[in-house]
């Protein structure tokens, strides 16, 4: 085991007395290495989203920590998650993402399996011209499905297959924002952008949960929606995140968007902003809401993949292409805003004598928590 689990008996703590994760949680190939087993295949973790396969037929390759998967959208219009990789040799069924015409071959000896995953033909499997073989049992010889759950079109996958289900994972956020449990509609190409950070994924949602940096960083936000009009929400084990008194939007004097019908009053001028463990970043307003999802490439890089969804249908329609861009933009100014931090704290983390740092009570507690749950699945995995 490459890290030192004595040393999470101080993560462990109270907020008032716990220190932050060690150093090597950023800076150990070993350390991220058990975190893959322990934190993302142990949890339901998002690996994308519904938009990636939007129509039937399609089939998307996605690595997720060095698993190779395959999205695909089946005729019935369900996404399901397979290994990549064909029952025969092993071969990666598909390399870039298309549209499967009839069934997904193997390009290697051309078993062909259907959007199911059931193995459909194994050409001269018995020899030349006999495709079967008493010992080939197609029906044992499906692709691999990786249990996966859809929710608000991000794509989640349980590799342990050991978890609870999603709605019971996530319980504390489906209840908190079930006024928001209807459909929201994708923007399409303008509201979706990735940013890249070299930093370890735990700084992004550190950095999301809290609202503590928000004079220093965004100042744009700042101005209107300032430090003390913030409220902390967490629930243990499951999230921990933010959110605001004083949601204003402000794009356009000629247009804004439809807010979702009969919300209840506080969603006036309220917005909330949450990092579901492990890591997607997650935020709802009365009239969109939108998902980051966290794709480490190693521990020092991550991809933030970001996608923008409206309460009503019509604000993805051509009319209001130009508003939405306008928001991705202005979103995506926000985050570029963060990069630096991220970037910055990962750099900081090589200083070998820094402790896993100290908490503000009082400002620091989602971030606490986020640590603290980290530190809980990692003694979990090792006892
Ligand atoms: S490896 Fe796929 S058919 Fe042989
Ligand atoms: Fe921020």
């Amino acid at each position: 085991m490459g890290y030192d689990i004595e040393a999470l008996n101080d993560v462990l703590q109270p907020v008032g007395s716990a220190r932050g994760l060690p150093n090597d949680f950023y800076t150990e190939q070993s350390t991220y290495d058990a975190e893959r087993e322990a934190v993302f295949f142990a949890n339901w973790a998002a690996i994308g989203f519904g938009m990636d396969v939007p129509e039937e037929a399609d089939a998307k390759p996605v690595e997720f920590l060095g698993l190779p998967l395959l999205l695909v959208r089946g005729r019935d219009g369900q996404v399901r998650v397979f290994q990549n990789t064909c029952r025969h040799r092993g071969m990666i069924l598909i390399d870039e993402p298309k549209k499967v015409r009839g069934v997904i071959r193997c390009p290697y000896h051309s078993w062909c399996y259907d959007l199911t995953g059931k193995l459909k033909t194994t050409p001269h499997v018995g020899g030349p011209g006999q495709n079967t073989h008493d010992d080939i049992d197609r029906d044992d010889l499906g692709l691999i499905e990786i249990r996966s759950h859809v929710w608000q079109d991000i794509i989640f996958i349980n590799v342990s297959g050991q978890a609870p289900p999603f709605e019971e994972a996530a319980s504390g956020v489906l209840e908190r924002w079930k006024e928001f449990e209807r459909p929201a509609h994708f923007g399409g190409a303008e509201s979706a952008f990735e940013l890249e950070v070299n930093s370890n994924w735990k700084l992004a949602v550190e950095n999301y949960c809290e609202s503590y940096h928000l004079p220093w960083i965004h100042p744009g936000l700042n101005a209107y929606s300032k430090l003390e009009d913030h409220y902390h929400i967490m629930k243990a084990g499951e999230f921990s995140g933010q959110g605001t008194r004083v949601y204003n939007p402000d794009l356009s004097k000629d247009q804004a968007f439809t807010n979702y019908p009969d919300l209840s009053k506080k969603w006036a001028k309220q917005a909330e902003y949450i990092s579901l463990f492990p890591n997607v970043l997650l935020g709802v307003h009365r009239d969109h809401r939108f998902a980051i999802v966290l794709v480490p490439q190693g521990m020092d890089r991550t991809v933030e993949r970001i996608s923008l969804y409206y309460a009503d249908e019509k604000m993805t329609g051509p009319d209001f292409a130009d508003l939405r861009a306008k928001h991705a933009a202005q979103w995506k100014e926000v985050f570029e805003e963060d990069i630096f931090v991220v970037e910055g704290m990962q750099a900081g983390r090589h200083g070998r004598f820094f402790d896993g740092g100290k908490f503000s009570p009082a400002m620091d507690e989602p971030t606490w928590m986020f640590h603290h749950w980290i530190a809980s699945q990692m003694v979990a995995a090792a006892t």
